[in-house]
């Protein structure tokens, strides 16, 4: 294993390997794992060219003792897809999609929650235990499933029914926290501390920003090793993108590329606290910015796109870093923006996505719309959960079906309707 220490997002401070506790001792910020990158990039170049297909052929720059699947579930080696330059997206010609939901819970928590089981496997833990807005709680069941362990989620009790009834199907104990997305957050911080649970949950278990960067190591090599301008990525916690900006640095620091793709944030409107802290530092215009004394803002958060509702983002220093460090923009969206996404994209490029993985799309939209970003950038946004996994909102504006009598009369009469 190449990793060697953990650093503090917010103090820099330094922890070893065998740190036993998931915050900063100094200030109880979230941690960032590091690695010795001079052994890691030996042999990377092997290894990444390795045809096993799942994110585990990345084992160099991963946290576990073993460099395979701790499952038989193929989790990331997901598809990237070119975007038709036509149409919607106003005659972008390097557009790409990489889509996410064809892992095997249909999110791309799977890449976290992988790495979290392989972590709680090497820490001798039977309890995986997560608090979720749906995706991370399903995809940990999911996993948890198949590689044997028992597992709890915390849920807000309003999530949406298709997430609940696959963290059921399961076999997760369920708890539907009547409350939000920060109540059920709290409360499996508590439990997990009482009963001495794996705590899976975002920003604070820093082994799932390890597993989702590994998203970014596979856009690299969907695009033969070249790096995109821009990656756009939908954004809650902010864990998902600093993942994705990790990736990229990553993939630096062992010698495989030589400059950064700009990593740009949407958030939804009504739920846009780091979007908020990322104008914050920029209008301080500071040259270096002392991340201990920037503290992210909090919302109340309401949107459709219920994955990226969130009042305090967990993860949300790193992925303010992230944003400013790579020069990204920070997109907010309204909610019909975000519904819109959906049959657009569907429509443009037959991928499904919740509202949550529309989003990037309707940021990029606005984004061309407002001359932030041009017509001939290599874009890629990533598709975070299946539109199957939250139909309620979607079926709102994606028109009806035409019901019919069983009879070509009724067919024909359609037609010239
Ligand atoms: C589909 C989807 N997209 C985007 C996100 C945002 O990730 P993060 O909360 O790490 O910012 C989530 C998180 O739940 C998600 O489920
Ligand atoms: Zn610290």
């Amino acid at each position: 294993m190449n990793m060697n220490g953990y650093r503090c997002v917010a103090c820099a401070v330094v922890q070893t390997a065998d740190y036993a506790n998931f915050l900063c001792p100094v200030c109880g910020g979230n941690l960032d794992v590091s690695y010795d990158y001079a052994a890691a990039a030996q042999g990377m170049r092997e290894s990444f060219s390795k045809t096993a297909h799942d994110m585990f052929r990345f084992a160099p720059l991963l946290p576990l003792q073993q460099p395979r699947a701790p499952f038989p579930l193929r989790v990331g080696a997901t598809p990237m897809y070119p975007v038709r330059p036509a149409g919607e997206m106003g005659g972008m010609c390097n557009l790409y999609l990489k889509d996410e939901t064809v892992n095997p819970s249909a999110s791309l928590k799977d890449r976290a929650s992988a790495v979290a089981i392989g972590r709680a496997l090497d820490s001798g833990a039977g309890v995986v235990a997560v608090a979720s807005t749906g995706n991370a709680g399903s995809s940990l069941a999911c996993l948890a499933a198949a590689t044997g362990l028992r597992s709890v989620v915390f849920v807000p009790a309003s999530a949406p029914v298709a997430k609940l009834t696959q963290m059921l199907a399961f076999g997760a104990r369920v708890l539907a926290v009547r409350g939000n997305y920060d109540d059920a957050y709290d409360l499996c911080l508590a439990a997990s501390a009482e009963f001495g649970w794996f705590n899976r949950s975002t920003g604070f278990n820093a082994f799932t920003r390890e597993g989702k960067k590994t998203c970014a190591f596979e856009i690299w090599q969907d695009l033969g090793g070249r790096v995109p301008d821009r990656v756009v990525v939908s954004t809650g916690d902010g864990n998902t993108l600093s993942a994705i900006w990790k990736g990229w640095c990553d993939l630096k620091a062992v010698g495989l590329i030589d400059r950064l793709p700009r990593i740009d944030c949407v958030q939804a409107e009504a739920s846009a606290a780091i979007n908020r802290t990322i104008a914050q530092v920029r209008d301080g215009n500071q040259q270096d910015v002392d991340w201990s004394g920037v503290c992210v803002s909090q919302v109340r958060a309401s949107t459709v796109a219920d994955s990226i509702s969130v009042d305090r983002p967990r993860d949300g220093l790193a992925a303010v870093k992230a944003v400013i460090r790579s020069g990204g923009e920070a997109v907010t969206v309204s909610d019909r923006d975000i519904l819109a996404a959906i049959p657009a994209m569907a429509r443009a490029t037959g991928v499904f996505a919740e509202p949550a993985a529309a989003a990037p799309w309707a940021g990029l939209k606005k984004m061309l719309r407002e001359k932030r970003v041009t017509a001939d950038e290599l874009v890629v946004c990533i598709v975070s959960g299946s539109g199957l996994k939250d139909i309620g909102n979607t079926r709102t504006v994606v028109g009806e079906p035409i019901f019919i009598e069983p009879s070509l009369k009724a067919v024909r009469e359609c037609q010239t309707a």
